[in-house]
């Protein structure tokens, strides 16, 4: 198959286009290299255009044959502050937004979706006392602590993470978030509208060991938790399709 991989140079698609070459697929890689990124200077790897999934006619060059589309181009991460907020809804859904309609314009109707589990929100958390709660936001002196982990709203006890259903709601509560779910939206319409096929990837690292990482990471500290990042097909696909 001839498939388009998006943010070809990014720590995802760079292995997602390795894998699908070395399954014998022909592979088309774009990446804008996004500073943020890459750094200011980095040089798009050999065999990637430049190419950035907002420019419709970058785009229409290379979807000709095309029959489908992994689409791992975004900003990610928490950003900045609000000022980030079009950098996100530029990147991440007025690209999307793009990519599909140069795609219905070259007649590919198949997409696979980056998508992420911060569309639920913070996760799903269990006080051993308390079952089921919203967790409390992490204090200033749990986390100079080195207490990464959340607590009971009810007695304050440290809560225990558990997997996120993919049925659970969209709770969306990041500028990144948010256009993440918008997203999925937008390429659940295209979907609807072209008769086109989406399969979601949810990037499922587990949230109680990345959060804890991350703020470890931030904070100075030293974290000894878990540190995996795995990739597993929904298993509620947006619309059934031949991919
Ligand atoms: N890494 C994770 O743990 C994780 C978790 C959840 C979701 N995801 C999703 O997986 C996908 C890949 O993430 P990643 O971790 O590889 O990030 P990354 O930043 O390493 O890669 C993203 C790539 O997209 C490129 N890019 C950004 N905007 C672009 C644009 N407008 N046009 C073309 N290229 C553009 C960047 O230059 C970068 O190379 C993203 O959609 C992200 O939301 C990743
Ligand atoms: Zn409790």
């Amino acid at each position: 198959m001839r498939i388009l991989v998006t943010g070809a140079a990014g720590f995802i698609g760079a292995r997602v286009r390795a894998a699908l070459t070395a399954a014998g697929h022909d592979v088309v890689g774009i990446d804008a290299m996004l500073s943020n990124a890459h750094g200011a200077s980095a040089r798009v790897p050999d065999g990637i255009s430049e190419v950035d999934v907002r420019d419709a006619s970058g785009l229409a060059a290379l979807l000709s044959g095309v029959d489908v589309v992994c689409h791992q181009a975004a900003m990610v991460g928490a950003g900045v502050d609000a000022a980030d907020a079009p950098l996100y809804g530029s990147h991440n859904d007025f690209g999307t937004t793009v990519l599909l309609a140069e795609m219905f314009a070259a007649g590919c109707r198949a997409l696979v979706l980056a998508s992420s589990m911060v569309v639920y929100g913070q996760g799903r958390f269990v006080c051993p006392a308390h079952g089921d709660v919203d967790p409390l936001p992490r204090t200033r002196a749990d986390l100079d602590a080195g207490v990464f982990e959340h607590r009971c709203p009810v007695g304050g006890e440290e809560l225990e993470w558990r997997l996120v259903g993919e049925q659970a709601p969209l709770r969306p509560r990041s500028l990144y978030a948010a256009s993440k779910t918008a997203q999925e939206h937008y390429a659940l319409a295209w979907a609807e509208a072209t008769g086109g096929s989406v399969r979601r990837v949810a990037i499922a690292g587990d949230q109680s060991i990345t959060v804890p990482r991350i703020l470890a990471i931030h904070s100075g500290t030293r974290f000894s938790g878990g540190d995996w990042i795995g990739i597993r097909p929904s298993d509620r696909p947006m619309s059934e399709g031949p991919i």
